[in-house]
This record gives structure tokens, C-alpha cells and sequence, in this order.
């Protein structure tokens, strides 16, 4: 069997000669992280997926992140790492719902959440991620907001919004509910004087709590510029992995050891390795009139975002 730096230098020799670019969302293993030409939130994974030079791009993550791949790059051959690794919050609404919506809301603006399919972005107005959502419905040219699917997001950019009137409906991240105002007030009782950094996928009266709401990667650059030594992580766990690796310093503690993203813990490196190696992954295909549809939605969050 291979060591982990073997498997490691075959992967980062084969990607090279068969032109893949590896992008891995920041809640995939240190072990991946290091063979990836990219590492970044869901945001800056969209502007890669834009901008990658090579033929064929390999998406460490879910689903939702290698559709983004392939709406931006239909030329380039699009694989996901692993076949069921799917968001559950993308596949809780679809298109009929929204048309619905849309019918009893006309006057709204239908913001999605990047996690969602291209089926139902295809019926939306703009994408946001975690990182840009406010920015992007802050710059929306409309006072009222149809925010689907993560009405705990949604919440979130309602309180950094107040001039705006938002319509949430109930959808969110299993993971991050985990997540409850009891584990705050024990883990705040063990580590009186750390900070508490939170994704806005947590509820709202877990954020509330928080000294700090954002993105995984405003979560990492927080925690790396504070001057604060210790830190309740409120996200995904690898995050607490990732920041303990990189500011040996500091101390990192998780919000709830229960915070594990297990559709993208469906990767690790063998499964990175197959793939570069023709093994495994999923070719992602798209019919043409639902990339173009779901594509407006990415292109005006690109736009708004920049
Ligand atoms: P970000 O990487 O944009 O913070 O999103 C987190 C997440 O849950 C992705 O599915
Ligand atoms: Fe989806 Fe939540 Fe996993 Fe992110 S952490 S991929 S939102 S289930």
C-alpha cells in the first residue's frame, strides 16, 4: 500500500499530466487541501471554477459545487469527486414550490442560496453564497426579498439588511442545526474567554450569540488576524482542524462535536487518487437549457459580488 505522501506525489504527478486542475471545498482533510490548485469557500470556488485554466476540473465537495463548475466552464469535462456526495439542504425545494412562490410574491426578488440545483436556480434571480450574501442583497436593485432555500442565512442577511423586507421559507443545513444555544452556554461555561465564530447556516439564536458570523474562510482569516488566543467554532469540524494545523498558537475548540458534514467526508484521498486515475468520480452533464438558465443566476452573482 501507498503512504499518504506517496499517494499524495502520484496524485500531484498524474493531475499535472493529464491537465486537471483539484479544487477542494475548505471542509475537505489537511491531506486533500495540500494536493488541490485551490482551497476556498463557496464563493471563491464559483470565480475559480470561472477562471481555471486546465481541461478538466475535479471538484472535492457536493454536487451543487461541480454543477457550478460545469454551468461557468461547459467545455471542460467536470467531474465530482464522489457520486452521492449531495447537499441535503440543495435538494429540499423545488421548482414548483418556487413557482408558487413567485405567483403569491410577484414584487419579490428570488435570492438562492448557491446550494440549490441548477433546476431550481433556473427559476431564480440571483445566487449568494455565505461570504456574499449581503453584499449581493445589499446591492439588489429591490426592496423585497425572496430568500430560498436556508431560511437561517436568510435571517442572518435580514438583521445586516433592515431597510429590506424578506420572505423566508423553512430550509437549512442539517449539520449546522446541530448546533443549539445549549452547546454556547457549555461551551462558553469551559472557555470563558474564547470567541465564538459561527457560520450563518447555525440558527438564529446561535448566531446571535456569536462574536463573529461568515463564511468558512471569513471564519479561518478572523481567527488568524484576532489578536483573541482561543476560539468556539461554530461550522464544520474540519475547520477546527484546519485552523489548529495552520496557527499552532492558538487553541480551537468545536462548538459541537457533532458538526460533521458527512456527504463531504465521502471524499478522502484515495478517492482523489481514483479519480485523477480515471477510477471514480462522476462526469457532470447538464442539458443545455437548464445550464443557460441556472448560468444567469451564477453570472449576476458574479457581477454583484466582484
Ligand atoms: P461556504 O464555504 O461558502 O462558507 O459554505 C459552507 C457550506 O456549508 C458549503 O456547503
Ligand atoms: Fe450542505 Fe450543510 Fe454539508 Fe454545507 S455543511 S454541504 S450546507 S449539508
Amino acid at each position: 500500500a501507498m503512504t499518504v505522501r506517496e499517494m499524495q506525489d502520484e496524485i500531484l504527478r498524474i493531475k499535472k499530466e493529464k491537465d486537471i486542475c483539484i479544487l477542494a471545498h475548505a471542509y475537505q482533510r489537511q491531506d486533500i487541501l495540500d494536493v488541490a490548485d485551490f482551497v476556498g469557500d463557496s464563493f471563491a470556488l464559483s470565480q475559480m471554477a470561472a477562471k481555471a485554466p486546465q481541461s478538466t476540473v475535479l471538484m472535492c465537495g457536493v454536487r451543487f459545487m461541480a454543477e457550478t463548475v460545469k454551468i461557468l466552464s461547459p467545455q471542460k469535462k467536470v467531474l465530482l469527486s464522489d457520486s452521492n456526495a449531495g447537499c441535503p439542504m440543495a435538494e429540499q425545494m423545488d421548482k414548483d414550490l418556487i413557482l408558487q412562490l413567485k405567483e403569491m410574491y410577484p414584487d419579490y426578488k428570488v435570492v438562492a442560496y448557491i446550494n440549490t440545483t441548477s433546476e431550481l436556480k433556473t427559476v431564480c434571480d440571483v445566487c449568494v453564497t455565505s461570504s456574499s450574501a449581503v453584499k449581493i442583497v445589499k446591492k439588489l436593485d429591490s426592496d423585497k426579498i425572496l430568500f430560498i432555500p436556508d431560511c437561517n442565512l436568510g435571517d442572518y442577511v435580514q438583521t445586516q439588511c433592515p431597510d429590506k423586507t424578506f420572505k423566508l421559507v423553512s430550509g437549512g443545513c442539517p449539520t449546522h442545526l446541530r448546533m443549539t444555544v445549549k452547546d454556547v452556554e457549555k461551551a462558553k461555561a469551559q472557555h470563558p474567554d474564547a470567541l465564538l465564530l459561527v457560520h450563518p447556516e447555525c440558527a438564529p439564536a446561535v448566531t446571535a450569540l456569536a462574536d463573529y458570523a461568515g463564511s468558512t474562510t471569513g471564519i479561518m482569516s478572523y481567527a488568524k488576524k484576532s489578536d483573541a488566543k482561543e476560539f468556539i467554532i461554530g461550522t464544520e469540524n474540519s475547520i477546527v482542524e484546519h485552523l489548529s494545523f495552520d496557527e499552532p498558537d492558538k487553541k480551537f475548540y468545536p462548538l459541537s462535536k457533532d458538526c460533521v458534514c458527512h456527504n463531504m467526508h465521502l471524499t478522502n484521498l484515495a478517492t482523489v487518487y481514483n479519480c485523477v486515475c480515471g477510477n471514480a468520480g462522476e462526469e457532470i452533464v447538464l442539458d443545455e437549457e437548464i445550464r443557460l438558465g441556472a448560468k444567469r443566476c451564477i453570472d449576476e452573482m458574479l457581477r454583484l459580488g466582484d
